[in-house]
């Protein structure tokens, strides 16, 4: 039966939530042990060679949102809204309506208190909301490490009060110190999912290329890495590359023939 939002709220305390990115429905199939499949805007880098989410678009989200539904998983699936597709009230539930029609149950966007009274809204429309604070992707202008200094984590433990009032069903938690991801997860009662913010937190999330060890562009301290696939992916095209120069791919296991008296007849033919 798929994971719904409730089930997600209910695990707060019980059992860490699991989150993966997904963008695509061959790879999200292999991922239906992760509690939530997250259609990251990082599709925007992993998938479409961006330096950044910034350009990242609706139609983008839309279809590979279509993309991870296809795969038919159990897995709660959430959708970031893109940047500039939460702009003001109405577009956020344009677009968030937009989303949940190709196949998410939830959205998430990025923001603290400036983002309150989209949530609200978008909530009150009958889509679930997830927070993003710490690192803004969408809105940094570099990647660094969030609530080092005590007046930072005051504002940070102040919006992610105001994001569950908003009524948020969980908030990511981006580069944030252990220690203030210790002290927010105390003091809401929403699931904190993490990414490079410690062990505190209610769940995990990670890029599944990151964790796959198939991003090197990127290799960010906090993403411990499963495999090489990096190496073994090229290894394995390596391997095919030299198979046809050498004349050994394909075989004869991979080759279709005529029946003999097809192939006499054809012969007969003298083409
Ligand atoms: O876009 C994404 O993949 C994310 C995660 C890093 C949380 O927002």
């Amino acid at each position: 039966m798929s994971k719904t939002v409730n089930d997600i709220m209910q695990m707060k305390s019980k059992e860490k939530i699991t989150v993966l990115t997904g963008y695509d429905s061959t790879m999200t199939t292999l991922c239906d042990k992760a509690d939530v499949i997250l259609v990251g805007d990082s599709a925007g880098m992993v998938m479409l060679g961006y330096d950044s989410t910034k350009d990242v678009t609706m139609d983008d989200m839309v279809r590979f949102t279509t993309a991870v539904k296809n795969a038919k998983t159990d897995s709660l699936i959430v959708t970031d809204l893109p940047i500039n597709s939460y702009e003001n009230e109405d577009s956020a539930i344009t677009n968030s309506k937009r989303l949940i029609l190709a196949g998410a149950h939830a959205v998430k966007l990025e923001g603290g208190k400036e983002v309150a009274d989209i949530i609200r809204v978008v909530k009150d429309s009958g889509i679930p909301v997830m927070g993003h604070l710490g690192l803004l992707p969408q809105t940094a202008e570099k990647y660094s490490v969030q609530a080092k200094k005590s007046e930072d984590a005051v504002r940070l433990i102040e919006d992610a009060k105001i994001l569950e009032q908003s009524g948020v069903f969980s908030i990511v938690l981006e580069m944030v110190t252990s220690d203030v991801t210790k002290i927010i997860t105390k003091n809401i009662t929403v699931p904190t999912i993490g990414i490079g913010s410690g062990k505190d937190c209610d769940g995990q999330v990670l890029v599944i290329h990151d964790m796959l060890g198939m991003f090197e562009k990127i290799k960010p301290k906090f993403a411990k890495r499963y495999l090489n696939l990096s190496e073994e992916i090229r290894n394995a095209v390596g391997s095919y590359v030299k198979d046809v120069k050498d004349e050994q791919f394909p075989g004869e296991e991979h080759t279709f023939s005529m029946e003999k008296d097809e192939l006499e007849k054809l012969e007969k033919e003298n083409v």
